[in-house]
């Protein structure tokens, strides 16, 4: 029975992210983030942001800022009448967080990971003072939380910017990024940082490509590799002021992890395997070791670029700076062989498993790989920030969805990550599922894209009466978290 139990002390709990979850957009002296303009989409047709160049030509999309969409740096952003805007409302959790916190809290959730909107705080990024409203907004979730004794796991900068940044300085290309978001941070942790142990620099730093999640307006080659450079410097610092101010606080930075293999053991195949995770330990290696690795140089060369510019002091700071602990988002492995596109997280199908109808191959086992994999390399504990079944439900006339889908899903990945940390002595934080309450889709701007344990009557053109219904996940996940994970054993 006890096979599954996680040790004392782990963290049960969910994870959000503010333009995918809260809405209010124009409420409490928020400024405009570059989400603000993506419109929602689909698999065939993807998201994208409304561009018009000065002599009011609209820009026609080409891809979805996913697969690293190019905006011409003399485009201004456009809301037009006739496209839906996603962020504006998303599920209003602006207006909803007493009621969602008390759902969470019963749950069992002792931990809720959601990130602040940074244009919430600094409108444009560029005031010298802090938008108190906004301050007082997370003041209020955080105090909700509190009643159940639920702590916060706070992303400080989730894929996003105020627009203002990514207009005027091409986003993270730019070092000057780095004070805005240090001033940033810096608000956050006086205010927060006696209620916030825990805390995220960014979101999936390693997916850094398109002008949403950077600002920048071709955030592809060169400009890719010196956007990340600022970041992890940016990390580092904010790590290094965080422990000053919060000497009890722990950080990290969250990756999107999958597992990867190699179609066939050729060795060819195999040594493609390699260089493809090299693309994302480059990421996990600077910021969680602090120095940047030896192949750093053969990714800059394969990728045809130059070392990213450094100034004085930054091997230093990063050094400084490392991460306390390793987070990392799981859905789904991958498959490569010798000669696919670099970063091609599709890759080539596994044969082996299954797909979501989004393509995303289910692959629990792989969730226990990555965790041996990136232990084994970091020897920091880990924390799973984001992990779930995207999937289409079909409420009853109750809104009641019986998702035995979404249980078996969790059940799985939750088995595979016990046995990492039972079986292969891996030490875990704890596990925070992506959406528990449903949420935008990132990816497609869908809402059909469901993740969460309650249903949000809410359709993709934001329709709906957003009332809030348990789904048949969320007495399962209630269960498993009040056994600490024990009840998995019985389900298998
Ligand atoms: C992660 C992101 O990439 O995956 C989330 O951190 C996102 O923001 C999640 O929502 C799931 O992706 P999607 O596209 O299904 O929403």
């Amino acid at each position: 029975m006890d096979q599954k139990k996680l040790p004392e002390g782990f963290l049960w709990g969910g994870a959000t992210s503010d333009f995918q979850y809260e809405g209010g957009f124009n409420e409490g002296g928020r400024g405009i983030l570059t989400h603000d303009y993506e419109t929602n989409g689909s698999v065939k047709n993807p998201r994208h942001h409304t561009m018009q160049m000065p002599d009011g030509q609209i820009i026609e999309p080409k891809s979805s800022f996913i697969t690293a969409e190019d905006v011409p740096l003399k485009a201004k952003p456009i809301f037009l009448s006739d496209q839906y805007y996603p962020s504006h409302q998303a599920v209003d959790f602006y207006h909803h967080y007493q009621e969602d916190i008390k759902l969470m809290a019963d749950m069992g959730f002792n931990v809720f990971r959601f990130s602040i909107c940074w244009s919430r705080i600094f409108p444009t990024g560029e005031e010298d003072k802090p938008n108190l409203a906004g301050l007082e907004f997370y003041d209020d979730v955080i105090d909700e939380m509190a009643k159940y004794q639920m702590q916060p796991l706070i992303t400080i900068c989730h894929d996003e910017m105020p627009m203002q940044l990514a207009l005027k300085y091409d986003g993270w290309n730019n070092r000057r990024l780095i004070d805005y978001y240090l001033k940033y941070a810096k608000t956050l942790f006086e205010r927060y940082g006696d209620r916030c142990k825990y805390w995220l620099t960014f979101n999936e730093i390693n997916a850094v490509r398109g002008f949403g999640p950077t600002g920048v307006h071709r955030a592809q080659g060169q400009d890719r590799y010196q956007a990340a450079h600022h970041m992890f410097v940016a990390s580092a610092k904010a790590v290094k002021l965080g422990h000053q101010i919060m000497p009890h606080s722990q950080f990290g930075a969250m990756y999107a992890m999958s597992e990867i293999y190699p179609i066939t053991c050729k060795p060819a195949d195999m040594f493609w395997r390699l260089q493809e995770r090299q693309e994302n330990w480059y990421f996990i290696d600077i910021m969680g070791r602090g120095y940047y690795p030896s192949y750093a140089a053969t990714i800059w060369q394969r990728h045809q670029i130059q070392a990213p510019k450094m100034a004085v002091g930054d091997a230093e700071i990063l050094r400084e700076g490392q991460l306390d602990f390793i987070s990392f988002s799981y859905y789904r492995s991958s498959t490569v062989k010798a000669g696919d596109p670099w970063f091609n997280v599709g890759g080539s199908s596994n044969p082996y498993l299954k797909e979501t109808p989004w393509g995303w191959p289910l692959d629990p086992l792989g969730l226990r790989y990555c965790m041996n994999e990136i232990y084994d390399r970091i020897q920091k504990p880990l924390f799973v920030v984001e992990n779930g079944l995207g999937a289409i439900d079909q409420p009853d006339e109750n809104d009641y969805v019986t998702d035995d889908y979404r249980i078996s899903y969790l059940r799985d990945h939750l088995s595979a990550m016990a046995d990492a940390i039972n079986l292969d002595h891996v030490p875990c934080l704890g596990y925070t599922m992506w959406g528990p309450i449903d949420l935008v889709s990132l990816s497609t701007g869908e809402m059909k894209k469901r993740y969460g344990l309650v249903y949000v009557d809410m359709d993709d053109l934001g329709q709906g009466s957003l009332k809030r219904t348990p789904k048949k996940s969320f007495n399962w996940f209630k269960k498993i978290i009040a056994t600490n994970g024990a009840a998995l054993a019985d389900e298998i």
